[in-house]
């Protein structure tokens, strides 16, 4: 009897592993899998939300204007090459669609992103993984794995769950290396924690196949709300557009974040707070002897003796309601990704794992 049968290459898919949120048997968790804002997003967003209720019964905007207009404002770009997305993974997914099929390659680096591989086979491509140097991007690595069949290189900047970035210069040399019909993604989902980094937007303006995605999840605390957004050349923006469904961001979702990139003393806070607690926490496991690589993030990656350690290390911080992250899924098995928190979550935390090395 014939059944139905997905596509090529969506039976290889493994599930996203989302950050875990509970502990069984723990009240209180403080949750630092997923790198979320610890401080919620601004007031003026939660007041967007709640303004936003009286009009549910109405369609959304379809072009997004007010909100890429704001986007535009804050980062000096032209609107008109921004489109919004819910989340920066459906920006992600859309140029896979757009750009890969059955045949086509698709280059991501050893402990990149999931989400490149997910829609990458969701599209029919071949995802390809290249190694990074003491995790870092190797943009050797990359331009040697180039082919004719190459046609996304996605490199997260800086990059989720090694905290660590390359410079512009290497962007740069990474894109031009590249031939004309390959696209280089830059995901900034958290270009915003680098003080002066543009996420590439210059690079974007001088290249016809460069490309950003960014995101309102991170610095902007509304990964709940589902916004994103890329910045592109117009060829390719006109592309994407096609592939969007019209209403493919709420009315709620539009106005949250409308009100949460207005409100830059806010953000400014966060960035202040996230900058010190990030360098007080690395410092403290340090001296227990747990490293980790200078982060240019709002998390780090812990690095334990083995993946031994590592899971003992998880279940201690778990039996005090500290939710970390296990990277083995990331080729990362031996370290945690800890997302910077509170001064209290961080304070645990540092608490939590000398007591860890205490007792090994
Ligand atoms: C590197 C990177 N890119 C993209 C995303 C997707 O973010 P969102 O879809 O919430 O914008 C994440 C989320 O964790 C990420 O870490």
């Amino acid at each position: 009897m014939s059944t139905p049968q997905p596509q090529p290459g969506v039976m290889d898919i493994a599930l996203y592993q989302g950050g875990k949120s509970h502990v069984a048997g723990v009240a209180n968790v403080v949750k630092l899998s997923s790198n979320e804002n610890p401080f919620g997003p601004s007031p003026k967003a939660i007041e967007a939300v709640r303004d936003s209720a009286t009009g549910l019964h109405r369609y959304p905007s379809t072009d997004h204007a007010a909100l890429r207009g704001a986007i535009g404002a804050r980062h000096g770009l032209d609107p008109d090459r921004i489109i919004c997305g819910v989340g920066s993974d459906e920006i992600i997914a859309f140029l896979c669609q757009a750009y890969v099929g059955p045949g086509d390659e698709v280059i991501h680096t050893e402990h990149g992103f999931a989400m490149y591989r997910i829609s990458t086979l969701g599209a029919g491509g071949t995802p390809v993984e290249v190694p990074e140097r003491e995790r870092v991007t190797d943009v050797d690595a990359i331009l040697a794995a180039v082919t004719n069949r190459t046609r996304l290189v996605f490199i997260a900047n800086p990059n989720n769950p090694t905290g660590t970035m390359i410079g512009e210069g290497e962007v740069a040399r990474l894109a031009d290396g590249l031939p004309g019909h390959v696209i280089l993604v830059l995901d900034g989902a958290y270009a915003e924690y680098v003080a002066g980094y543009d996420g590439g937007a210059a690079l974007i303006d001088q290249r016809d196949n460069v490309v950003m995605t960014r995101t309102f999840s991170k610095l902007y605390g509304l990964g709940g709300l589902r916004v994103g957004w890329g910045y592109a050349p117009q060829a390719i923006i006109d592309v994407l557009n096609r592939l969007r469904g019209p209403f493919n961001l709420s009315g709620t979702a539009l106005a949250a974040a409308e009100a949460a990139i207005a409100d830059a003393d806010y953000a400014d806070w966060c960035l202040a707070e996230n900058a010190r607690l990030r360098g007080w926490l690395a410092e403290a496991l340090a001296e227990v002897g747990v490293p980790s690589d200078t982060s240019c993030a709002n998390f780090i990656l812990a690095r334990f003796a083995d993946r031994d350690e590592a899971e003992a290390a998880d279940a201690f911080l778990q039996a005090r309601g500290l939710i970390t992250r296990k990277v083995a899924g990331y080729n990362l098995p031996q370290a945690l990704r800890i997302t910077v928190g509170d001064e209290d979550s961080c304070q645990r935390v540092a608490q939590a794992i000398r007591d860890f090395k205490g007792a090994a």
